[in-house]
């Protein structure tokens, strides 16, 4: 069931998983004749104000898309400054995070990170692992079809070892294995920067979430952009392939594939 909150006006239903693709930063950096290294240390911001936010209205999870198996191929310079910044953030922002309650993940392929960076993110989930708050995924050389395979492979090996049948998987299998495990799949993802395609983000997860596409470059993203989102999810009927008339007209957004399922 999702939660519902009131701002002193309607109660309305809130996500339990948002999941933002944060995209616009060179842009962002390039109209300010910046580099784009500038722009990515300027989404900085956006980044600590919607995991505030979200730990505020109780948003159970936060994944953020931050850099993706294809970003591997910009610039090597870019791609440097990238994992710079991913070095300085974590070891930065891991006591606030903490102080706040957050669980922080980083889901992708770590392998391709250098053994640093790999030993640095191990540290922060393992310092932030035993915090009920805010579940926050951080997804670094992550790509959607990746996810996939990593999952199909981890289950073939179970299967050939004898450990699990080739019958026994299902979906709720399948998802288990996939990165983002036992989290409830994204209710509302929203992209900034413009551009309207999924850019092989949680390819399997995203099945079902409401698309919200933001005009703002991800630096500008801030609350008021953020309350536009959440007023745009809670404006959905969604309908899980059901008709509108089974929905029922007041059912709130949040409401998840199983309480219809539950319905008459
Ligand atoms: C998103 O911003 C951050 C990453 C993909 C790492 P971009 O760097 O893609 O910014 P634009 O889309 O070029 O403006
Ligand atoms: C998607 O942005 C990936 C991230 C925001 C991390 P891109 O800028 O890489 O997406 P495309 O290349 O425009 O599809
Ligand atoms: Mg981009």
């Amino acid at each position: 069931m999702a939660r519902v909150v009131s701002d002193n006006a309607e109660p309305r239903a809130l996500p339990r998983h948002i999941a933002i693709t944060m995209d616009g930063n060179g842009r962002w950096a390039a109209a300010r004749g910046l580099a784009r290294s500038a722009g990515h240390k300027a989404g900085l911001e956006p980044v600590r104000l919607c995991v505030r936010e979200c730990s505020r209205l109780g948003i159970g999870a936060l994944t953020l898309f931050a850099f993706s198996s294809e970003n591997w191929s910009r610039p090597a310079e870019e791609v440097a400054s990238l994992m710079g910044l991913f070095l300085e953030t974590i070891d930065r922002e891991v006591n606030d995070l903490d102080r706040q309650g957050v669980r922080l993940r980083i889901i992708g392929n770590r392998q391709a990170l250098s053994v640093r960076l790999q030993a640095q993110i191990a540290a922060a989930e393992q310092r932030t692992a035993g915090n009920s708050g805010l579940n926050l995924q951080v997804a670094v050389s992550y790509g959607g079809r990746w996810d996939i395979v990593q999952a199909a492979r981890a289950l073939a090996a179970e299967c050939a070892s004898g450990a699990l049948a080739v019958a026994a998987i299902d979906e709720a299998r399948f998802g288990a294995a996939l990165e983002l495990g036992a989290l409830p799949d994204p209710d509302l993802l929203i992209r900034t920067g413009a551009e309207r395609r999924i850019s092989n983000f949680l390819l399997w997860n995203l099945a079902y979430a409401e698309l919200y596409f933001s005009e703002r470059l991800w630096p500008d993203f801030d609350a008021a952009e953020l309350a536009c989102a959440l007023e745009f999810f809670a404006g959905r009927e969604r309908r899980f392939g059901h008709t509108g008339a089974q929905r029922g007209a007041e059912a709130p957004a949040g409401r998840g594939a199983a309480a219809l399922k539950a319905a008459p």
